[in-house]
């Protein structure tokens, strides 16, 4: 396996990589999840091709008031998960080879960039389409693998690649849980042992709402919020998350399905945002509309 922090080594290394090429971009602190899309870059690849992983803890996405100084830093732990599931090359520039002058000219993710996390997060998904876009640009890979966890992050990624014409195909990979339901994400870690018992309600609202599809949009976030209502009443004062918001986009553009769209079809994201202490942690789910309906129309 080849590591390499700067652009110079990885120029060269890249340049001796049989294709095909899969990129893996990170900001490190891997868990499960992210193994998970290393095996799928390994399937992608074959045993000829390659796995390339990148690790870096983009400062263009965290706002003034977020967890930039504080986000793990696991280097040496990384790179022993990434030796484990065969990686060929780990690119892990510091800021400065990453962003040597200031970066004026920046990616703008269009009107699916502005709602639920980016109106929550304004300029995160600017700074993530800029640096992906920018290790897409170095490390020139044929394929990259993405989390379902972050639908969005995926939606826009996919939009970018074909409205830029990069070429590069995206994959998805569904996301991986804890045993009771919660989404492995790095910031799991900042927990205490209650915020951890109290998370998975997240996963428990979103499968229960997706359980109503067949009733329609409204109703899958009508059984969801009962979900979180209820753990609100039986949870001590302050416990219960704090959502940011509960909604169905479309998986493919992520615009928003109409609670009252009791004609929708096709596939939806239920997605939500909450803040659990002072963390804040997201989810998704894949609903499918209409699939059933049609079914007992036939
Ligand atoms: P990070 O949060 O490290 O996630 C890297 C990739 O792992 C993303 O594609 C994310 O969706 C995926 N992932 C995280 N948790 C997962 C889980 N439980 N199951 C499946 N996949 C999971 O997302 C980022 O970094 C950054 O925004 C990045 C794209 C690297 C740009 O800086």
């Amino acid at each position: 396996m080849i590591v390499t922090m700067n652009r110079a080594e990885l120029k060269s290394a890249r340049e001796k990589l049989p294709a095909p090429v899969v990129l893996v971009p990170t900001m490190g602190a891997l868990h499960n999840g992210h193994r998970a899309l290393l095996r799928r870059a390994r399937e992608l690849a074959g045993p000829r091709g390659s796995v390339a992983v990148s690790i870096f803890v983009n400062p263009l996405q965290f706002g003034p008031n977020e967890d930039l100084g504080t986000y793990p830093r696991t280097l040496e732990s990384d790179l022993a998960a990434c030796e484990a599931e065969g990686v060929d090359l780990v690119f892990a520039p510091s800021v400065r080879e990453m962003y040597p002058q200031e970066q004026l000219v920046m990616v703008d993710p269009g009107p699916a960039g502005e709602i639920l996390e980016g109106e929550f997060r304004p300029g995160f998904f600017r700074g993530v389409l800029t640096v992906v876009l920018k290790l897409f640009s170095l490390v020139r890979p044929d394929i990259a693998v993405f989390g379902q966890k972050d639908a969005q992050q995926l939606v826009l990624v996919r939009r970018m690649s074909a409205d830029f014409g990069l070429g590069i195909e995206i994959e998805a990979v569904p996301t991986v849980r804890a045993d009771d339901g919660l989404a492995l994400s790095s910031r799991n870690k900042y927990l205490s042992a209650e915020q951890r018992a109290v998370a998975p309600v997240l996963h428990r609202a979103l499968s229960v709402g997706a359980a109503a599809a067949p009733l329609g949009p409204g109703a899958v976030l009508a059984a969801a919020q009962a979900v979180l209502d209820d753990a609100e009443r039986t949870q001590p004062a302050g416990a219960s998350p704090r959502v940011d918001y509960l909604a169905l986009a479309d998986a493919r553009s992520y615009a928003p399905v109409p609670r009252k769209d009791r004609d929708f079809h096709g596939t939806a994201v239920l997605a939500i945002a909450a803040r659990v202490g002072t963390t804040r942690l997201i989810d998704n789910v894949i609903v499918e509309f209409g699939t059933e309906r049609d079914a007992a129309d036939d």
